[in-house]
C-alpha cells in the first residue's frame, strides 16, 4: 500500500485529483492538507471536506497556510470561481475550527513513514516550505514529492513566464527547490496535454448520482473558463489529477533531471528555469517533459467515473 498526503488548494482540478486518489485501491491517503491558493484557505478546507463528503470518504483534512511566505495573497476567481469550486458552494464564514495544523501533520507523517511517504502538492508550496523550514532533519527522509507546478519548456498560465502555483508563492517554491528533497515537477509542459472535455462532463450528468452531478456542475464552470482563456484548446487541463497519476505510475512520463530554480526578479517572477550557470548544477528536480496522455486519461476517467457511480 502506498502512503500518500495530498497538499491542495481545492480548486476544481484539485477536487478531481482528490476523487482520483480516493478511487485508487492501492493507496492509503493518510490525510489531505490545505492551503490558500485559488481561494482563501477557509474555502479550500471547506471545499475539500465537501468533496470528500460527496464521495462518502472519511479522510482527515487539515487547515494550513493562510498566505504566502513574504508577499500578499492574490486571487481573482476567474478559473475556479470565487468560492474556488465553480460557484457551487458559495460563501464561507471565517471559522476557528481547531484541527491539527497542516504543517505539523506533514512533519508527523514524514517522521512516521519516511521514504514510504509520497507527498503530492497541487497548490502553492507554502505548507511544504514551512514544514521543511521547521523540521529539515525530518523532512529530508520523505520518499518523493510530486509537485504540480511550473512550466519549464512551455509558456506560463498567469503570464508568459509563470505558472499559477509557483507564482502565488514564489519564495516558498524557491525554498523547496533549494532544499534538495526528491522533487518530480509536473508542470504545464505535460498537464496541458491531458484534457477533460464536454463529453466527460455529460457522462457525469448521465451517471446522475449526487456526487456526479456536483462534479459535473463545478467542472462545467472550469470548462467554460478555459473556453474563454484558451479558445483553441479542446477542453480543460487535468493539472492536479496528473500529479496524482505520476505519483502512482511514474512510467506515464519521461523526465529529465535538471537543476531548477525559481526566478525571483520582478520581470519574470515565478518562472521555473534550468540554471546551468551555477557552480553547483547538480540536478535537484525530475522535470516531466512527455506524457502518455491516452493512458493517463483512460485510467483517470475509469476510476473517477466508477467512484461517481456509487
Ligand atoms: C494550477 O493552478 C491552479 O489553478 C490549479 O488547481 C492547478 O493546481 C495550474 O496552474
Ligand atoms: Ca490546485
Amino acid at each position: 500500500m502506498k502512503k500518500m498526503i495530498l497538499d491542495v488548494d481545492t480548486g476544481v482540478d484539485d477536487a478531481l485529483a482528490i476523487a482520483y486518489a480516493v478511487g485508487q485501491s492501492d493507496v492509503e491517503l493518510l490525510g489531505i492538507t490545505t492551503t490558500f491558493g485559488v481561494a482563501p484557505v477557509e474555502y479550500s478546507y471547506r471545499n475539500t471536506k465537501s468533496v470528500l463528503g460527496s464521495l462518502n470518504k472519511d479522510v482527515p483534512v487539515y487547515k494550513g497556510s493562510k498566505e504566502p511566505l513574504k508577499r500578499e495573497r492574490v486571487h481573482d476567481g476567474k478559473i475556479h470561481g470565487n468560492d474556488g469550486i465553480g460557484e457551487t458552494l458559495g460563501y464561507v464564514e471565517e471559522s476557528e475550527t481547531i484541527t491539527k495544523d497542516a504543517v505539523d501533520f506533514i512533519i508527523e507523517q514524514t517522521k512516521k513513514y519516511k521514504s514510504d511517504l509520497i507527498i503530492v502538492t497541487t497548490g502553492p508550496l507554502t505548507n511544504l516550505a514551512r514544514a521543511i523550514d521547521k523540521e529539515p532533519q525530518i523532512m529530508k527522509y520523505v520518499g518523493r514529492i510530486v509537485t504540480m507546478g511550473g512550466a519549464v519548456a512551455s509558456p506560463g498560465n498567469v503570464n508568459k513566464f509563470a505558472e499559477a502555483n509557483i507564482s502565488v508563492d514564489p519564495d516558498a517554491a524557491d525554498f523547496v527547490f533549494k532544499s534538495r528533497l526528491p522533487i518530480t515537477l509536473v508542470g504545464l509542459d505535460v498537464t496541458r496535454k491531458t484534457l477533460l472535455n464536454k463529453d466527460n462532463v455529460k457522462e457525469w450528468e448521465r451517471i446522475g448520482t449526487s456526487s456526479a452531478k456536483f462534479f459535473a456542475a463545478f467542472t462545467q464552470f472550469y470548462l467554460d473558463a478555459y473556453k474563454k482563456i484558451h479558445p483553441t484548446l479542446k477542453g480543460c487541463a487535468l493539472h492536479d489529477p496528473l500529479a496524482v497519476g505520476i505519483a502512482l505510475y511514474p512510467e506515464l512520463v519521461r523526465t529529465i533531471p535538471m537543476h531548477i530554480e525559481v526566478d525571483l526578479s520582478e520581470e519574470v517572477l515565478g518562472r521555473t528555469v534550468e540554471n546551468t550557470n551555477l557552480e553547483d548544477t547538480e540536478p535537484n528536480t525530475l522535470v516531466c517533459l512527455q506524457v502518455d496522455s491516452k493512458r493517463f486519461t483512460e485510467d483517470f476517467f475509469n476510476k473517477v467515473n466508477n467512484i461517481l457511480s456509487v
